[in-house]
């Protein structure tokens, strides 16, 4: 086509190539098809083309918020670029509805011929994950082996060199650490933070000690619940006891920038934090998104499969769902409610603080 031909829609998209790429097995050697294996390839391939597209918006996101400093004009973007992948997310799920029209019994008609390809080599869903941030010491063994195995020389090279790109994590990780909004001068707000969370706690204590409408022995558990919950908060206040538990494994954001996300999401009224608090929303929105993926996927695996090993060779349902669980990423934002107190209860901002958050042209009095 010359440069001057106008734009025709088959060739723009590409359609000779799109609508050759579904090649049943089945097919092959002259057989008549399995009636539902194109329903199964169409389905992975949108699967794969909506993946093509979230790799994209993630990776402006990350652009972005992995910029030091990150220009003010680009907040809005990089929420625009999540909330738009929060927006595929449900078409995902929707699809494993369509697919679960394909009864087992159908399955069966070519699920054989498939054997060893499977999901689990989805190069695009590995990008997906690598670059939220999952770390590659935090993913589900199969049988002791990595999630790279199953995959050719080349994808797996490509999924490891990944592992070392910029992530949503760190950025978000790094973004937060500068938070500008962490000291106060001479006003200690993590002391009285401390100190309003102290009296919560009493009022929670005080309430479980005096509830006539439990025995001893209920009492006995909700106190003990209780003091679980009270240690929660102390590597709050114990920036080593926090790395510990980050070097551990339990938690992946720094000490500092939870503490950042934590003031952002108590104090998100104050009009310099609403974007900031709409990034994290954003965040825990995406991360609940791939659960409900995960979760669906697990669920049509289960009816079509039952209890059967995968054709990648995995335990099946039952790896799906422990993935489900392991795999998510921003579990740290989702703890942040922990800590969270009633607007009415938390330490009021100082005057210079409160005047700096505010937006250029308010009254300043
Ligand atoms: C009847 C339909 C499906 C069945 C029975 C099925 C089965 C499985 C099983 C058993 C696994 C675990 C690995 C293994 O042992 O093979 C798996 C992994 C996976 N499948 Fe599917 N799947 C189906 C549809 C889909 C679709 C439509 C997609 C969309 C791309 C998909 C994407 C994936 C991904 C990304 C994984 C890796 C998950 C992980 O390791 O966390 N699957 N699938």
């Amino acid at each position: 086509m010359s440069a001057s031909s106008p734009r025709y829609y088959w060739e723009y998209l590409g359609l000779d190539a799109l609508l050759d790429a579904q090649r049943p097995a089945t097919a092959s050697d002259g057989r008549t098809p399995a009636h539902d294996e194109l329903l199964f390839i169409i389905t992975h391939q949108g699967f794969e083309l909506w993946f093509k597209q979230i790799l994209w918006e993630l990776e402006a996101a990350i652009d972005l918020l992995g910029r030091d400093p990150v220009p003010e004009t680009a907040m809005g973007e990089v929420v625009r670029y999540l909330e738009r992948i929060v927006a595929i997310q449900p078409l995902l799920v929707q699809q494993f509805d369509v697919l679960a029209t394909m009864t087992p019994l159908d399955f069966l008609e070519f699920r054989d011929e498939l054997i060893p390809a499977s999901g689990f080599q989805s190069v695009q869903w590995r990008l997906i994950e690598n670059r939220l941030g999952l770390p590659t010491a935090d993913r589900l063994k199969i049988n002791g082996a990595d999630y790279t195995s199953r995959l050719s020389r080349e994808h797996a090279a490509r999924l490891e060199a990944s592992e070392s790109e910029p992530t949503l994590l760190g950025a978000l990780d790094a973004w937060l650490s500068r938070t500008p909004f962490l000291r106060f001068g001479d006003f200690d707000f993590w002391e009285a933070y401390r100190a309003a969370v102290e009296v919560m706690l009493e009022r929670d204590r005080h309430l479980i000690e005096t509830n006539p409408s439990v025995d001893e022995v209920v009492r006995d558990r909700q106190l003990r619940s209780f003091e679980a919950t009270r240690e929660t908060f102390a590597p709050l206040f114990d920036a080593d006891a926090w790395e510990q538990l980050r070097a551990d494994g339990h938690r992946r954001l720094s000490h500092g920038s939870f503490l950042a996300a934590l003031l952002i999401s108590l104090y998100r009224d104050q009009p310099a934090l609403h974007l900031p608090f709409r990034v994290l929303t954003a965040l825990i929105d995406l991360d609940e998104g791939f659960t409900a993926f995960r979760n669906a996927h697990a669920q049509l695996v289960h009816r079509s499969i039952g209890g059967r090993i995968g054709t990648g060779g995995t335990s099946g349902h039952a790896y799906l769902q422990a993935a489900a669980r392991k795999h998510a990423v921003f579990t740290d934002l989702f703890d942040l409610a922990t800590f969270h107190l009633p607007r009415r209860e938390l330490p009021p901002l100082p005057d210079q603080v409160r005047r700096q958050m505010g937006f250029r042209y308010a009254d300043p009095t």
